[in-house]
């Protein structure tokens, strides 16, 4: 076995006056000392310090009431994440000039009088038992000072494969949708138990942001979300899930945000409950704009996820590759706001059929496409078997209903990104590349051709791209399939949720 398998243990340490000086949500390794960009002028923030200054927290007052969980796997790095605190409770103000899609923690940390500090280990398995000497740990404190009393569960993880390591099989656990009040997360506690897989990707719908205060599962806060206040609060609630708990404790995760982890139907100017109009701003929520939104929920989920930040000078990006040894590149895309055209929603709803074809219209803007086209490409170039991206909606050609209606919020709303994706693969003669998919609710397998450009046979998959992906597994009932067109067409809707 060439990948490593790593225990974490994590402790406390209490009023200690020295200072992290790694960030617990996107350390390792980072730049970001160096980065003078990611500067805060400290005195302009108020600080959660501010309200029980000068109180130390006592030991019986903290928990780890939100388990412990890793992310974005690396050969040589992997992001660790927990969360220790009295309650699940958040500042309410935040004041201060900040970079854009700020989340930086760590002068938060620093700014506090009595910082919260943890000791963590990493061991090496050995042969499934965690090997007695740490292979990275933080140094700051000595061991002889550490008080152990607060004691995190403890963990597994595992780093990612080297990209020229030679891999047969490699099993990933496939999420997406995870709507708390609906029901139990069964889905990602059976997948803990059953243990067969070597990591976690989740294509959005993380959290939601819709009201939904009923029930046992009732959300938290009981409306929709809009302030920073709002979306940590609703972080925090999902976190304490069980199952979510333990499917994080053992894997890592690879996650990207769908549109609920902001808001509905969202692309880079808007959602379908608020947009950019004076009438939108005025009427729809407490006068909160679309940006200022946005910046709120991104930083909490980059607070509350295991995730890395890849391009130190733009906070705003998630979208990044991971090199699977020599089986596959896991592509994953932001096709929700980097930078995408305006979706259906409040104010285009009635004219989306009318643009759905335009040239100009990008699911992911240019920067972002053109960077996954040079992923698709490096990826055939370095002899990756597969190309598997993990994005957000449905990239199929895909009918509604006997009128011919297609989506306004997938791929067939933005039919010349799609088409330029297929050229380059055609152009490029990629082959063996999967789609994946959330945000529809639903199971689907398609054929992955351009058609009525390129030949493809039904019968056989000839002509397809996506290295005969075994067809006919699709769960749902209420679905055709077109074989001479490879269109699905849904006649009936069933939701399924986690
Ligand atoms: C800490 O968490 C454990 C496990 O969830 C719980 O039993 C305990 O009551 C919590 N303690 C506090 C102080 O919240
Ligand atoms: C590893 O552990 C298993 C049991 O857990 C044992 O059967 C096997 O012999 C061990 N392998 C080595 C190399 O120690
Ligand atoms: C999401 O947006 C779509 C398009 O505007 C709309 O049909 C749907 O009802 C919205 N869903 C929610 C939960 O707001
Ligand atoms: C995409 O390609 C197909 C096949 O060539 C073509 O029929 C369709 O018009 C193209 N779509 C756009 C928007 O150009
Ligand atoms: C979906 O199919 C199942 C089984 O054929 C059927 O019982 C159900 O009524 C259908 N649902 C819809 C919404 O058509």
């Amino acid at each position: 076995m060439i990948f490593t398998t790593a225990y974490i243990v994590l402790g406390t340490l209490l009023g200690a006056q020295a200072l992290l000086n790694s960030n617990l949500n996107y350390q390792s390794p980072s730049r970001r000392q160096e980065h003078a960009i990611l500067s805060i002028d400290i005195p302009l923030v108020e600080r959660r310090a501010w309200k029980r200054n000068p109180e130390e927290y006592a030991l019986d007052e903290l928990n780890f009431t939100h388990g412990i969980a890793s992310g974005d796997p690396w050969p040589e790095s992997i992001i660790l994440w927990t969360r220790i605190a009295p309650t699940g409770e958040s500042d309410k103000k935040q004041q201060g000039d900040v970079p854009l899609y700020y989340h930086d923690t760590q002068p938060y940390i620093d700014a506090d009088p009595h910082p919260i500090c943890l000791e963590w280990s990493v061991f090496k398995s050995n042969n499934g038992t965690a090997a007695k000497e740490a292979v990275a740990k933080d140094t700051t404190f000595p061991t002889s000072d550490i008080d152990f009393t607060v004691k995190s569960p403890l963990g597994k993880t595992k780093t990612a494969y080297r990209e020229d390591d030679h891999l047969d099989k490699i099993s990933l656990a496939v999420f997406s949708c995870s709507n708390y009040p609906k029901g139990y997360f069964n889905a990602y506690g059976n997948a803990a138990r059953r243990q067969n897989h070597d990591h976690v990707v989740h294509l959005g719908g993380y959290i939601y942001e819709n009201a939904d205060p009923t029930g046992e599962r009732g959300h938290k806060p009981p409306h929709v979300l809009l302030s920073l206040h709002n979306y940590r609060t609703r972080h925090n609630q999902y976190k304490t899930d069980p199952d979510l708990q333990l499917l994080s404790k053992d894997w890592a995760w690879i996650p990207t945000w769908d549109d609920h982890e902001i808001a509905n139907n969202s692309y880079r100017d808007g959602y379908s409950n608020l947009d950019t109009t004076e009438v939108s701003f005025l009427n729809d929520g407490p006068r909160i704009s679309v940006d200022q939104r946005k910046m709120n929920a991104v930083r909490a989920y980059f607070e509350w996820m295991p995730i890395r930040q890849v391009d130190l000078d733009d906070n705003l990006q998630i979208w990044r590759n991971f090199k699977m040894g020599d089986l596959f590149d896991l592509i994953i895309l932001d096709t929700r706001y980097y930078d995408r055209s305006i979706a259906d929603g409040k104010e285009s709803n009635d004219y989306i059929d009318l643009i759905r074809y335009d040239a100009g219209r990008s699911i992911m803007g240019s920067r972002q496409e053109n960077w996954f086209f040079r992923q698709l490409s490096e990826s055939q170039d370095r002899g990756a078997v597969w190309r598997v991206v993990g994005n957000q909606v449905m990239f199929s050609h895909r009918i509604e209903d006997a009128s011919g209606q297609m989506a306004g919020d997938d791929w067939n709303a933005y039919t010349r990104s799609r088409n330029r994706t297929l050229k380059h693969i055609y152009d490029k003669e990629i082959n063996n590349n999967i789609f994946l998919a959330g945000d529809s609710h639903q199971n689907w397998v398609a054929d992955l051709t351009w058609t009525g450009k390129k030949p493809y046979d039904p019968d056989s998959g000839d002509g397809s791209v996506d290295g005969r992906v075994e067809r006919g597994r699709v769960k749902h009932t209420n679905l055709t399939f077109n074989t001479e067109t490879n269109e699905w067409k849904v006649i009936g809707f069933e939701k399924m949720y986690l």
